[in-house]
């Protein structure tokens, strides 16, 4: 029987991408979007035209009871989740001098709040099955941090604490949990940024000169959802195109 890979955010930017790795490689591919997000029925129907029979469950990742509710009707419309993709987030860019409670608030109940809240609904059934596999999307943000991103970048540094706690406490049951730190990819997120910013601040940063593509981050959370990467847990895997290494 197939494994079911849970991605959150999956619609669009990196998580689509995640979704489509996972499912060519036989997964069971359910995603949640946002309760307020009503264009998910128009996703579901594009990923359908090009072959893809995702699931969707509308899912506020920042809010504990709204994971919990997700995660039972994916257990027993779909299955047991076997891997869980923390991947949803969100950014509030402004200088900390101009950001406000409700922006810090928001990004780090979505960013960091939602790991947790989504984790604690399928790790009890990993470890008894001895079997699972969590990847956390951070950010190179959250390791060099980020001009304009106080919020954004505690939040992704903190996921990666969560990630080293948590792989120590699971290790000998068959679970592994890893963080990814991407760099700058061509997603929807970074072409927000001003083009001025990009150009001058940004791109000049990444000695291999380009941003990353999605694909190339879905292929390190394939291999880490894999047989293959059961000896790599704890770990925070840069995909950064160089711009920072340590
Ligand atoms: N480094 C150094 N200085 C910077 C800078 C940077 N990265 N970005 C802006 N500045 C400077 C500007 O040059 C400007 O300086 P002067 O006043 O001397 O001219 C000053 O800061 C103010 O800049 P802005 O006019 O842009 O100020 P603003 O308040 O309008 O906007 C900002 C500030 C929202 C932070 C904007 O600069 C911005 O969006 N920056 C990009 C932030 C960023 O990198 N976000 C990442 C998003 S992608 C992502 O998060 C995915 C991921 O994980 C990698």
């Amino acid at each position: 029987m197939s494994r079911v890979a849970l991605i959150t955010g999956g619609m669009g930017g990196l998580g689509e991408a995640i979704c489509i790795k996972m499912a060519a490689l036989g997964y069971k591919v359910v995603t949640t979007y946002s309760p307020s997000n009503n264009k998910a029925g128009d996703w579901l129907k594009q990923m359908q035209a090009q072959g893809f029979d995702f699931r969707a469950y509308p899912c506020d990742v920042a809010d504990f009871d709204s994971c919990k509710a997700c995660v039972d009707t994916v257990t027993q419309e779909i299955g047991a989740v076997d891997v869980l993709v923390n991947n949803a987030g969100i950014t509030r860019d402004m200088t900390f001098k101009k950001m406000g409670k409700a922006d810090w608030d928001v990004v780090m109940k979505t960013n960091l709040d939602s790991v947790f809240n989504m984790t604690k609904q399928v790790m009890d059934g990993m470890m008894e099955r001895g079997w699972g596999r969590v990847v956390n999307v951070s950010s190179v943000n959250g390791q060099k941090g980020a001009f304009g991103q106080t919020n954004y970048s505690a939040a992704k540094a903190g996921m990666h604490g969560f990630t080293k706690a948590l792989a120590l406490e699971v290790a000998r049951k068959g679970v592994t949990v890893n963080t990814i730190s991407p760099g700058y990819i061509g997603t929807k997120m970074v072409m927000a940024i001003p083009q001025e910013v990009l150009d001058s601040k940004i791109l000049p940063q990444i000695p291999q000169g380009r941003l990353g593509k999605p694909e190339e981050v879905a292929g390190l959370v394939a291999y880490l959802a894999s047989e293959e990467a059961a000896f790599v847990t704890g770990a925070n895997i840069s995909i950064n195109g160089g711009q920072h290494m340590f």
